[in-house]
């Protein structure tokens, strides 16, 4: 079974079956094999979607997609070697040849944190950490809640949370509108969404600009956002210090055969109501936004550089619930300071003895990024940041 996003504990099976309890069952999508062999025939290079690495080179467009089988469950994949999660062949025989991770020197990471005295760690320890320069490798992690201040709602936020607000969409379960199964037989609920989604209507917040600031400093090492509003770009984060896990409405490709087709057109089409069609295979052309069951871009798997080296995680606006966003929190080194600033508890921050170096901060996001930059000393910075 292929799982590339999930919710935890909810398989695609499980997605299924309580959607065939409610509306009865999911037209099945035969379109797949079709499609693809139809393909197939013109062009021999395109491989059966059943193969690990799929290389398919489609008009002179070739898109590497990385593999994503599972076929454990994600708990056992996790105990036993959290990157089996993620990496395709093409990774794996990287970390093989030594291409990967081996790379990172952990000798020359900074040493292990000392919490005080054996205590906790607290806001003020962070604070200090960033003004002694001993963290220069930060990595954000972040979700929707950093947008909410922007004016676009969350996923899960009981009442104003997108999910929540899609009976108009008429469809079997929320998270159909971003299921690739869903969108294979009935494209127009998304493409209904995507006409409020697509960026260019919202403005990047103090959250945006703060996350600007660390890279402004030479502090971020990387941003994970799942954010797929182009905020972090509109607010000057460059793209090399961006993962947008969760794909962008910045490129458009069929979802059949990934033959790219030219964004600005499909937005048009999009935009006017119309379905934009695949001009090699007819399929069904979308925004690169990842929906549930397709794989993450490759960018993504620079995770597996990225935790070994991070010297602070800052996670926050996110529930943590999709994965394997939500697990690579835990490849930080075990030493490694973690901050949530979240209006609730999540992920592993949810236990009741927090780990020594996990710091939570409760409350709205931008009032605690107030708080944190005021204590950094960078309000001015910051503000001006902004104006400029
Ligand atoms: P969620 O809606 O699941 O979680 C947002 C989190 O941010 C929650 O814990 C909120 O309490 C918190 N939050 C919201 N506003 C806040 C505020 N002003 N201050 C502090 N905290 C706030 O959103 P994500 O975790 O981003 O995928 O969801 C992950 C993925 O699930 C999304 O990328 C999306 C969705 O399915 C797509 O399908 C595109």
């Amino acid at each position: 079974m292929m799982i590339t996003r999930s919710r935890k504990g909810l398989t695609d099976l499980a997605t299924k079956q309580s959607h065939e309890r409610k509306a009865g069952p999911l037209p099945s999508p035969k379109y797949h094999a079709g499609r693809i062999s139809e393909v197939a025939q013109h062009k021999d290079e395109v491989k059966s979607p059943t193969m690990k690495t799929e290389a398919r080179v489609v008009s002179n467009t070739t898109r590497i997609k990385p593999a994503t089988v599972l076929s454990e469950s994600l708990d056992s994949v996790l105990s036993k070697n959290f990157c089996q999660l993620t990496l395709g062949e093409r990774n794996r025989s990287e970390i093989r040849t030594g291409k990967v991770n081996q790379k990172v020197d952990i000798t020359a990471i900074h040493p292990p944190y000392s919490t005080r005295r054996g205590h906790s760690l607290c806001l003020e320890d962070i604070v200090g950490f960033i003004k002694q320069k001993r963290t220069k490798n930060i990595i954000v992690m972040a979700g929707a809640g950093i947008s909410t201040a922007s004016g676009i709602p969350d996923f899960r936020s009981p009442g104003t949370g997108l999910y929540a607000n899609l009976k108009k969409y008429n469809i079997p379960y929320p998270e159909a509108i971003f299921d690739i199964k869903f969108f294979t037989c009935d494209p127009r609920p998304f493409f209904l969404l995507a006409k409020e989604l697509y960026p260019g209507k919202h403005k990047p917040n103090y959250v945006h600009y703060f996350v600007r600031m660390l890279h402004e400093k030479g502090l971020l090492l990387r941003m994970y956002t799942q954010n797929i509003d182009s905020l972090e770009t509109i607010a000057g984060i460059p793209p090399e210090k961006l993962v947008e896990a969760h794909g962008t409405f910045s490129t458009a490709s069929c979802h059949l055969c990934y033959t790219m087709y030219p964004a600005k057109e499909a937005k048009k089409e999009i935009m006017s109501g119309k379905i934009p069609r695949c001009k090699i295979c007819l399929g069904t052309v979308k925004p690169d936004v990842v929906f549930f069951g397709e794989e993450l871009p490759e960018r993504f798997f620079l995770h597996s550089k990225d935790f070994a080296k991070a010297d602070l995680l800052i996670v926050m606006g996110t529930s943590l619930q999709i994965e394997p966003f939500g697990s690579i929190i835990n490849t930080v080194r075990p030493t490694v300071p973690r901050l949530l600033l979240n209006k609730d508890h999540v992920g592993p921050f949810k236990r009741e003895a927090l780990k020594k170096t996990d710091v939570v901060e409760l409350g709205d996001l931008t009032e605690s990024v107030k708080k944190l930059v005021s204590m950094l000393g960078w309000h001015d910075e910051l503000k001006e940041l902004m104006e400029n």
